[in-house]
């Protein structure tokens, strides 16, 4: 039996999600991926947990799916694989979820990176997406979430040359939130992760959605759901807690209600 593929640590209200697999720099196996989306489905039913850091460790983040089990595949295969919620999990997760970024996060290892709400990078982070040179093209999200971030030109490059971008880099194209020294990283995430975790849990899950499906919708239609959650809210007691506090003068009291 392979050990397992993900850690998962809790100091409730933060939860971080340890990928474990150096000595193959955290590469993502059909299993592995399968384990990390068992970890966050279970994280998003606990309620101890209002935010999550996803992380591979001091030295690489994870060097996308791996190569030695992909070399063999069929198109049947890779069906095969496919079946299922795959990355639902992650692209469901109802809670703020922060990658921390230490050293190459290439290929799927970008891609899911990218999958998180907001990226802490290391100083020694490296991003890409190095598929074409592997004969294949990024198959979770390379092709469509660096235009939707980088732009189109950036994202041509980056995807037709496998060139790496670094962490300051990365930072200027928005891809990256802060660049922090790597020994910082996994703390500077949970700290940010901690401050969120202190905010009306309600309103977080509802400006997650809405920014999300800023990628997804027309501007009008976006709008209109961002309204519609400004309504909601209005029936939870954070929202008076919240606005009661402002006036008070005190800090607020949230209980996810
Ligand atoms: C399988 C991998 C791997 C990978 C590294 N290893 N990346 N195994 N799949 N993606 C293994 C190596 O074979 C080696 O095993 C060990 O990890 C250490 O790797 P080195 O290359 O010796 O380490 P280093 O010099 O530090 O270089 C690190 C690296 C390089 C720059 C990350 O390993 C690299 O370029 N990896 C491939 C990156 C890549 O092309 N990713 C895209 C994959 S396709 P041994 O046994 O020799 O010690 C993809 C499609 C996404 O992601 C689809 C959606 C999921």
């Amino acid at each position: 039996m392979q050990p397992p593929f993900v850690a998962v640590e809790i100091d409730a209200p933060v939860a971080t999600v340890t990928l474990s697999r150096p000595e193959a720099r955290n590469a993502l196996s059909p299993g592995g991926i399968a384990e990390l989306m068992g970890a966050l489905g279970a994280l998003d039913e606990d309620d101890r947990v209002r935010a999550v850091v996803l992380t591979g460790g001091p030295k690489v983040f994870a060097a996308g799916a791996d190569i030695a089990e992909m070399v063999t595949r069929t198109p049947a295969d890779q069906l095969a694989i496919e079946r299922g919620p795959r990355w639902q999990p992650l692209l469901r997760f109802t809670k703020p979820l922060i990658a921390a970024v230490n050293g190459y996060a290439l290929g799927g290892g970008c891609e899911l990176a990218m999958m998180c709400d907001m990226i802490i990078a290391g100083d020694g982070a490296r991003f890409g997406q190095p598929e074409v040179n592997l004969g294949i093209l990024p198959g979770a999200g390379g092709t469509q979430r660096w235009p939707r971030t980088a732009g189109k030109y950036v994202a041509m490059e980056a995807n037709l040359t496998g060139d790496l971008v670094d962490a300051e880099r990365a930072y200027q194209l928005g891809i990256a939130n802060r660049v922090v020294p790597a020994a910082e990283t996994v703390a500077t995430a949970q700290e940010l992760a901690r401050r969120i975790a202190a905010k009306p849990p309600i309103a977080v899950r509802l400006i997650k959605e809405a920014v999300n499906a800023a990628y997804e919708t027309t501007l009008t239609a976006g709008l209109a759901g961002e309204r519609r959650s400004f309504h909601l809210l209005f029936a939870t007691d954070d929202q008076t807690e919240g606005m009661r506090a402002f006036l008070d003068k005190r800090p607020p009291h949230f209980k996810g209600m």
